[in-house]
């Protein structure tokens, strides 16, 4: 079996700069591809910016700006959002880049030759800022204006030539792929609602625009531009080249192991993207998983409501670790999650400060004074140390199933229990009172060392500066950090140096403590 792994994440409207949510689906993206890399995968990770259609005109055109100008400053803001965030993104697509056009062009062209596309008139509600579609079931009425019922964003009236996708001929092959594939979309309860929408019956879609001009061409008619979400859903196949489907990289990454998106978008990316690929003869995607909103009151955080949390002031006053450590740990994955700087810090200080950057700064120091600063050579394991340095081995691939399946909660649930217990193991063995038993101090050393390099390398994929700084008590750096090697109790270097690092997380002083 090939060990590769794809993920994505949405690409990101720049119609204006980034906000928590976005950094949020960024973070665990970024979690996810590191905690694969370190296992042996070779890894796509895929984000960008999704910067044609309405929307954006019209965010330009607020702003008097040439719409390009526009999206190339807010794009970048995006970009340079990945770096503060230490994503590990192996690519930024923009949708205005040539690449992505051609692979637009491409897909519309065979989604015509299977004769899935066809022109016609569209009359109906649309909304700018969710660039949707929706039903007269689907909007209601709000203050004199209509809202579309589930993002509560206005609605305008449509009424224009518009060519369509045959989307009620794939409800049939839709309803089966998912009854054949009961993993695709995660989570469950979002399974359901697709499922049940799908089986309401599903009409068939517009798929260009005709009053603006802001978009990819429909090929042979340039009156048309393509509807911005089968413009922007495309872009997961266009950077991996397509249409060169025999190409090294669409060979080696398509299917996507995982696209990770907001539940918001979830009709997109689990109904109309996997019917554009079956059309297209396209492999489809293994899995999408729509996370729930980090919410501001108890609404979702949004450009459009600007109720937004802005990402990089929390980098600034906490730095990023302590930020990618809270939303991973913080937000029950999976479902809507309010976030606060109080929670935060509690977070810094008891699982950072004191269970993990204690544990290193404490057996660092004992080592440095009672075992001549070396990883202690002369050694002899007890029970009670196999013990707790086995419970790992055991636990191996009960971890890689918890990424898996994206139970995140679980994987870091279990480095905050391996924390408590190295913790106590340290403080029960004693090793202060063991000065004239140097084979059995020595033993007590290693073993927490050896701990400590253990949970590091798991909290390597959440907090990975971090991480690094702690690896280097050891001499270590990224290279060797290989997640099946969590599994040898006997990792580290009997005899080489020990270092002293500066403390890993500051703890916070709390206003009401
Ligand atoms: O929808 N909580 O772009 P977008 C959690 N361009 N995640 C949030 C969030 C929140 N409050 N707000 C945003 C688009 N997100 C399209 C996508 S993909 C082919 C095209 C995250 O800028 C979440 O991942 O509105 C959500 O799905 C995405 O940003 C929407 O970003
Ligand atoms: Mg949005």
């Amino acid at each position: 079996m090939d060990k590769n792994f794809y993920i994505t994440t949405p690409i990101y409207y720049p119609s204006a700069s980034p906000h928590m949510g976005h950094a949020y689906s960024s973070i665990i993206a970024d979690f996810l591809a590191r905690f694969k890399k370190i296992d042996g995968y070779s890894v796509y990770f895929l984000t960008g910016t999704d910067e044609h259609g309405l929307k954006i005109q019209r965010a330009a055109e607020k702003k008097n700006m040439d719409t390009l100008e526009f999206c190339n400053q807010i794009s970048k803001t995006f970009k340079d959002l990945s770096k503060t965030l230490n994503l590990t993104n192996t690519d930024f697509i923009r949708t205005t880049e040539e690449r992505h056009k051609k692979s637009v062009k491409h897909l519309w062209t065979e989604l015509e030759k299977s004769g899935d596309i066809y022109l016609s008139k569209y009359s109906g509600w649309y909304s700018v800022s969710d660039e949707a579609f929706y039903n007269e079931d689907e909007v209601e009425d709000f203050e004199g204006k209509k809202i579309a019922s589930s993002s509560k964003s206005f609605v305008e009236w449509l009424d224009e030539e518009s060519y369509f996708f045959k989307l009620s001929k794939w409800e049939k092959p839709l309803l089966d792929f998912y009854n054949k594939n009961p993993n695709f979309i995660c989570p469950e309860s979002r399974k359901n609602e697709v499922i049940s929408f799908v089986k309401n019956g599903l009409k068939d879609l517009s798929i260009s625009r005709k009053s603006f001009s802001w978009g990819i061409k429909v090929p042979n008619n340039n009156h048309h531009v393509i509807y911005v979400w089968l413009d922007a859903l495309t872009n997961y196949i266009s950077a991996l080249n397509y249409p060169n489907i025999e190409g090294d990289l669409f060979k080696k990454f398509w299917p996507a192991s995982v696209h990770l998106i907001g539940k918001d978008i979830l009709r997109f990316h689990a109904v109309y993207w996997p019917a554009f690929l079956l059309a297209a003869k396209i492999e489809l995607p293994k899995r999408v998983y729509g996370h729930g909103w980090i919410l501001s009151g108890d609404q979702k955080m949004s450009k459009s409501k600007g109720n937004i949390l802005d990402p990089l002031q929390i980098i600034e006053k906490y730095g990023l670790d302590p930020l990618r450590y809270y939303l991973i740990k913080e937000v029950s994955f999976g479902n809507d999650g309010n976030i606060s700087q109080d929670r935060l810090e509690d977070c810094v200080n008891s699982d950072l400060a004191n269970n993990y950057g204690n544990l290193c700064q404490r057996v660092t120091a004992f080592a440095i004074k009672n075992c001549n600063s070396k990883i202690p050579d002369n050694i002899k394991f007890e029970k009670e140390d196999l013990n707790i340095l086995s419970k790992y081995n055991n636990n191996l691939d009960k971890l890689r199933s918890n990424i898996d399946n994206q139970n995140i909660n679980s994987y870091i649930e279990y480095i905050v229990n391996s924390l408590f217990e190295a913790n106590k193991y340290f403080n029960d063995q004693e090793p202060w009172k063991k000065k004239d038993n140097v084979i059995r101090l020595n033993t007590i050393v290693f073993t927490t060392l050896e701990i400590v390099r253990k949970i590091t390398f798991l909290l390597y994929p959440i907090i990975p500066e971090s991480s690094l700084k702690a690896l280097k008590i050891f001499n270590l750096s990224e290279e060797d950090i290989d997640f099946s090697s969590i599994s040898n109790n006997e990792f580290l270097n009997k005899g080489n140096n020990i270092n002293k690092i500066s403390i890993l997380f500051e703890k916070i002083e709390k206003k009401d403590d």
